[in-house]
């Protein structure tokens, strides 16, 4: 590639060099032509005496005609050696505005603070866009928190009461961002630069663009999608990542409840705290509709019909359903998961009945993040100095988000 890339490189200066050749014998033939009519001003062209007819038609004819041949033999050959080289030079135009472009989106992505342009993609999405996490102050009901005794300390380690406001608490929750490194997988380009621009309101995703309300050109946006499109994980690597989850509801919080189960993003900041439980209808709609209640199986009359959506996703203005109209916001899952783990999630969610309000303690109980979360006693409850220090240090970061309740 470099080798050919200085091949081009090389054909452009000789191209250079054979223009400003030509140039340099045409004003000499132009200032020889005219010195020439000075010098012989006295005698006309037509009175001079020239070859005679025999010559003229004999050997000079064919002098000329074979300088002309010449001629035509360079042509024949350079042409078309232009013409075949051409589209790799173009191409490899192409691949450097695409390399250019990568490296100016990989500054853009980069954790903030870390070169001039960074805004800090990394600093929530993880350093290779493998996923990360951001603490976030978040006001929640106290309709979906569950007090402990329902008092309230305020020097409790997340939620802290507001001022002039006794129906929510303010409270400091680690919320998930999603891995980027397989969101080619989930959207088209479009839906991916549209998601930048405009970001997700409610949720610590900024918008980016000018249109949005953000600060970056279309540009700027251009190359964080060329640079976001050349960290993707094939989808055999995805796949693969996904290989161990089997079960419909695991797989469902894993992959869908972020858009459809309102606090889903940060339901395990609440999960190991014996104060506090965080009540959440699964699946009952948030950034994504309600699947609770049958909404899903009258959508979907046919589990076929419903497993396709979720492998496609959704299309800007395209049906789906009996009576669905795409926005463009429902990724698809084909590329990340297999049918089999499509077809769990789909019965899943297709089982789902009245939609009731669960506890997060319950619901996580025994999984990782509750740890010993699960029904454990009140004596669990962690130092409140460690919420303290941690909830301190992000309220500097000064990017309280509020999210709409009711
Ligand atoms: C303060 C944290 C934060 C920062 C900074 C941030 N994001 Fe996000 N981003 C999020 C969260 C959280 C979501 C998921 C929102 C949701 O759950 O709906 C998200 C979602 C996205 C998505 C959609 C992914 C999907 O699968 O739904 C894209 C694409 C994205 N961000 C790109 C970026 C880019 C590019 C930047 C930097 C210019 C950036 N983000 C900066 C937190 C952040
Ligand atoms: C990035 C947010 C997001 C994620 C993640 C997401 N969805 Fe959606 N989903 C939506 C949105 C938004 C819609 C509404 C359709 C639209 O706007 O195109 C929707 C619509 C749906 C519908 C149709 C509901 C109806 O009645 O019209 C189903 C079914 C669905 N999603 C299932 C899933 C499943 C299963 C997953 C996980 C494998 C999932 N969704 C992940 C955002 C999301």
């Amino acid at each position: 590639m470099i080798v050919l890339a200085d091949a081009l490189i090389s054909l452009r200066n000789l191209i250079w060099i054979v223009n400003i050749a030509a140039a340099v014998f045409l004003l000499g033939v132009a200032y020889a032509a005219i010195r020439e009519r000075r010098r012989r001003r006295v005698t006309p062209m037509n009175k001079l005496k020239y070859h005679p007819d025999e010559v003229m038609e004999g050997p000079r004819l064919e002098r000329m005609g074979a300088w002309a041949l010449g001629a035509m033999a360079v042509i024949a050959v350079a042409l078309p050696a232009y013409w075949l080289l051409e589209p790799g030079r173009q191409d490899s135009m192409d691949d450097q505005f695409l390399e250019t472009s990568i490296t100016q989106g990989e500054e853009l992505f980069a954790p903030s603070g870390s070169n001039e342009f960074a805004l800090g993609c990394a600093d929530c999405h993880g350093p290779e866009g493998q996923g990360g996490a951001t603490v976030q102050s978040v006001e929640i009901s106290r309709e979906d928190l569950d007090l402990a005794g329902g008092a309230l300390d305020a020097a409790d380690r997340i939620c802290a009461p507001i001022e002039d406001d006794d129906t929510s608490l303010l409270c400091q929750v680690t919320w998930q961002a999603p891995a980027l490194d397989t969101v080619y997988l989930r959207h088209s380009r479009e839906e991916i630069e549209r998601i930048i621009t405009y970001g997700r309101p409610g949720t610590p995703m900024p918008a980016w663009g000018l249109e949005g309300g953000g600060s970056k050109n279309e540009q700027s946006i251009e190359n964080l999608a060329d640079f976001i499109e050349s960290i993707q994980i094939s989808p055999e690597e995805a796949k693969a990542q996904e290989a161990d989850l089997t079960d419909g509801r695991e797989l469902f919080e894993a992959h869908c409840a972020r858009c459809h189960t309102k606090h889903w993003s940060y339901a395990e900041t609440f999960a190991g705290d014996a104060n506090f439980d965080l009540l959440v209808v699964p699946a009952g709609g948030a950034f994504g509709p309600n699947l609770t209640n049958g909404v899903t199986l009258r959508q979907f009359p046919d589990i076929e019909d419903h497993i396709q959506f979720v492998i496609d996703g959704s299309d800007f203005e395209a049906p789906y359903g009996v009576r669905g109209i795409g926005s463009g916001r429902m990724p698809g899952f084909g590329g990340m998961l297999t049918e089999d783990q499509i077809r769990a999630i789909v019965e899943y969610e297709r089982s789902l009945g009245e939609g009731e309000a669960t506890s997060i303690r319950q619901l996580l109980g025994g999984r990782e993040a509750g740890g010993d979360g699960g029904d454990g006693g009140e004596e669990d409850a962690p130092p409140a100095e460690q919420g303290a220090g941690e909830g301190g240090e992000q309220a500097g970061g000064g990017q309280a988000q509020e999210e709409n309740e009711q």
